[in-house]
Parts: C-alpha cells; sequence; structure tokens
C-alpha cells in the first residue's frame, strides 16, 4: 500500500428533510447565491420550492441559471460565471444531477479567473480561489456531490473533458433519497453502471496490499448489484435509493483510490469522446465500453484482478484464473443487459466513421489507462469491438 493523504471536507447531509439545513450552511460562507439546475425536473419533485423557501426564510438573496443539460455545455459555465460577476455571488448551490453540479463547479472555478472556463478543461489554467459550493443532489451516479471533479462539453469542439481540484469538492451535499425516487428506469440504469464503472476504474490499477480498499470496492459493487434491480422495479424503495446514492458518493470521493499510485480511466477517457459527438448519456456509453475495455486489458498478468471480482463479487467458484476473468466480464455484461442498458455502440445508433478522430482525441495529452498503457490504436481497436 502506498503512503497517501485522504481529506473529503465535503459535509454530506443525508436523509429525508435534510435540504431544511441548507440555510444554515450556505450562511456560514456567503450570503448571495447563485441557484442552479437543470431541465426542470427539480420543480416536478418539489424541491425549488423547498429550496427557495430555505433561502427566504434565511434572509438569503439568490439569482438564477436554469436549463443546464445533461453533458453540461461551456456556453452554459460562461453564462453563470457571468451572472455571477454582474451579481456579486458569493456561493453557488447546485440542485440536481452531476450535470448540474458539474457546471456549477465550473462556474465556481472561473468566476475569479481572468480568462475562458474553457481553459479549465483544457489544462491551461489551475483552480485558484474558486466560489464555495454546496449541493442537494437528485440522482445517484457521478458522485460529483463529494468530490472536486467535474465534465465540461463543448459543442464547438465536439470536445469533453475534465477538470479537478480539491478546492473544489461542495462545501456540503444534502443526499435525501426521496429526491432520487422520480429518476425513471434509464437513468436509474445508467447511474447504476457509473458507479460499477467508477469502482472499476480504481480496483482494475495497478497497485498491491490494498486489500481493504478492494473490500470496500467489492462491497460497494455488490450494492449495486442487489439495488440497481429493486431501485427499477420499486422506484420508491427507500431502502434501495438510500444505498445506491451513497454507493455513488463513496465510489468516487477517493476512497478507493487511496494507497494506489492511480486508477485505471481509459474507459472513461473513450466513453467522453463518444459523448461528446453523439450526446449519449454517460451511463449508458460505459455499459458499452467498460466489458469491452475488460476484455480487450484480460492478459495472464491482468487475470488474477478480473478472477478476484469474479470471485468476490458474483460467486464464481472457477479455480482457474483466466477462465474465472472470462466468466466475471461475462457477468458484468449479463447485469448490464438485465439493467437494459445497451450493449454496442450500434444499439445506439452510433457509426464507427468518427473513430479515427475519436481515438486521437481521447489520447490528446498522450496515452491513457494504467492497467494497460493505450495508444490511439487501442482505443480505436476498443471502438471497433463496442460497435
Ligand atoms: O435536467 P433535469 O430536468 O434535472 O433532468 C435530469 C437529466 O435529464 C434527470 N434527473 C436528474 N435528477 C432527477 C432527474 N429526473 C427525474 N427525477 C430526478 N430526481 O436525469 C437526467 C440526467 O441528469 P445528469 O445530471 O446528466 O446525470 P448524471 O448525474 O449521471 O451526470 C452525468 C454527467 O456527469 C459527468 C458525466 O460525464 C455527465 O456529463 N460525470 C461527472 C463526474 C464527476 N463530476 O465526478 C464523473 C463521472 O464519471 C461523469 O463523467
Ligand atoms: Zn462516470
Amino acid at each position: 500500500m502506498q503512503n497517501f493523504n485522504f481529506h473529503v471536507p465535503t459535509k454530506i447531509l443525508f436523509g429525508r428533510e435534510k435540504v431544511n439545513e441548507i440555510g444554515k450552511e450556505i450562511k456560514k460562507y456567503g450570503s448571495r447565491v447563485l441557484l442552479t439546475y437543470g431541465g426542470g425536473s427539480v420543480k416536478k419533485i418539489g424541491l425549488y420550492d423547498q429550496v427557495v423557501n430555505q433561502l427566504k426564510e434565511n434572509g438569503i438573496s439568490f439569482f438564477e441559471l436554469s436549463g443546464i443539460k445533461p453533458n453540461p455545455r461551456v456556453t452554459s459555465v460562461r453564462d453563470g460565471v457571468e451572472i455571477c460577476r454582474e451579481n456579486a455571488i458569493d456561493f453557488i448551490l447546485a440542485i440536481g444531477g452531476g450535470s448540474v453540479i458539474d457546471a456549477s463547479k465550473a462556474i465556481a472555478a472561473a468566476v475569479n479567473y481572468d480568462g475562458d472556463a474553457w481553459d479549465f478543461p483544457m489544462q491551461k489554467a489551475k483552480v485558484k480561489d474558486p466560489l464555495p459550493l454546496g449541493t442537494v443532489l437528485t440522482l445517484a451516479a457521478t458522485g460529483s456531490e463529494m468530490n472536486g471533479n467535474a465534465v465540461i462539453s463543448n459543442e464547438e469542439t465536439q470536445e469533453k473533458r475534465g477538470m479537478a481540484s480539491n478546492a473544489l469538492r461542495p462545501k456540503f451535499s444534502v443526499l435525501d433519497p426521496t429526491y432520487t425516487f422520480s429518476v425513471n428506469k434509464y437513468h436509474t440504469a445508467a447511474g447504476t453502471v457509473d458507479i460499477m464503472s467508477h469502482i472499476f476504474e480504481n480496483y482494475f490499477a495497478p497497485g498491491n496490499g490494498t486489500f481493504v480498499q478492494d473490500a470496500i470496492a467489492e462491497s460497494i459493487m455488490k450494492t449495486c448489484l442487489k439495488y440497481g434491480p429493486i431501485a427499477l422495479e420499486e422506484p420508491e424503495n427507500y431502502e434501495a435509493r438510500a444505498n445506491l446514492l451513497w454507493a455513488g458518493s463513496l465510489a468516487l470521493n477517493g476512497l478507493t483510490l487511496t494507497g494506489k499510485m492511480m486508477g485505471d480511466w481509459a474507459t472513461h477517457g473513450i466513453e467522453h469522446e463518444v459523448s461528446a459527438i453523439y450526446d449519449l448519456t454517460h451511463g449508458a456509453g460505459l455499459a458499452i465500453i467498460h466489458p469491452v475495455w475488460m476484455q480487450y486489458v484480460l492478459t495472464e498478468k491482468t487475470a488474477p484482478k478480473f478472477a478476484q471480482m469474479a470471485r468476490n463479487v458474483w460467486n464464481i467458484e472457477e479455480p482457474e484464473d483466466m477462465k474465472a476473468a472470462e466468466d466475471g466480464i461475462k457477468a458484468v455484461r449479463a447485469f448490464f443487459n438485465s439493467l437494459e442498458m445497451p450493449a454496442r455502440l450500434s444499439d445506439v445508433d452510433i457509426p464507427g466513421d468518427h473513430f479515427d478522430a475519436m481515438a486521437e482525441k481521447a489520447c490528446y495529452f498522450g496515452k491513457i489507462g494504467s492497467f494497460k498503457r493505450l495508444d490511439p490504436k487501442d482505443v480505436y481497436a476498443i471502438l471497433d469491438k463496442a460497435l
């Protein structure tokens, strides 16, 4: 196990009606809030009204940025930065899923930066002095509510890129499982895949002696196996929604990466190229790419880790590592299929005609992946096998 520092300063307010604590929390940081949300789900579920009441009751003035789309665009970020500057905003409150939270983080980073917001995802600028932000999460998936990452799309250049800074970790996040009751089957399934995929990215990575981290990762995978299907069938099952919600935060707050040099993250890099061009739901893209990546990087050397997952998560009793690994990968595919996620790019009408450019862009900053290093030829091969 490698040395590490682990510090997650985000305060989690978990459970029913926890939204009633946001006024008190926000007042620790500011009094002029930018309230950000997406296409209207927060109004349908009554969350918007609850939040507005809280702000009013606590004498907090607020301005709004609405209409943030899934795969959030840098144009929304620029709009938000303008509102913040014009109105001397000192706190951002994001209510919604990962897209709303990510756009809000990018706004927070850019308000006090003397350049364009797209500089951060392009790694041309480092986050300094961001506005503080808080979140009320409505979808179990990205972990954005407890990490410092944001993923932003640029329609003009057809790029989707991540930015990360510990300074962007939310000050607090409200996780009330009842807000996720209204998430439809497709996004519930995509969110479950995303959570599992975050676990895979740090689990299938170089390093050893991390028994406890692996055991946590395996528990989170089992949580998805147990509760994903229940949430699909019984959307208002509190236990299922609560377990998925907390699993999502734990899967990508840094916990499972502790003690390791790095995660793999090639699959996410490849999926981001797919959704950058085709605006596909992130989790649906991962359901296609992750099993293909697993098969592609499976060798005698990597087989033991895949076999470990097969045995500990899927209860596969095969003694031979390579055979167990293959059975484990088949089990992952079968589980994603059972969630009615797409299995191939052609299932979502994505053709192969941009694969060259996508492979180059995925490796824009150099080779990707750590379990196996991948160059553009490898990325092309993975996309081709996913067709
Ligand atoms: O726009 P609204 O009306 O809110 O509808 C959203 C959206 O259509 C809807 N939704 C959210 N909560 C709902 C709800 N519908 C009904 N009831 C609710 N309670 O769901 C749709 C998808 O929302 P979105 O925020 O896009 O989903 P998700 O949370 O999966 O976020 C995906 C984005 O996060 C990025 C992805 O690439 C993608 O852009 N990621 C962010 C990461 C991070 N910050 O750490 C890591 C991830 O790997 C990922 O890349
Ligand atoms: Zn993801």
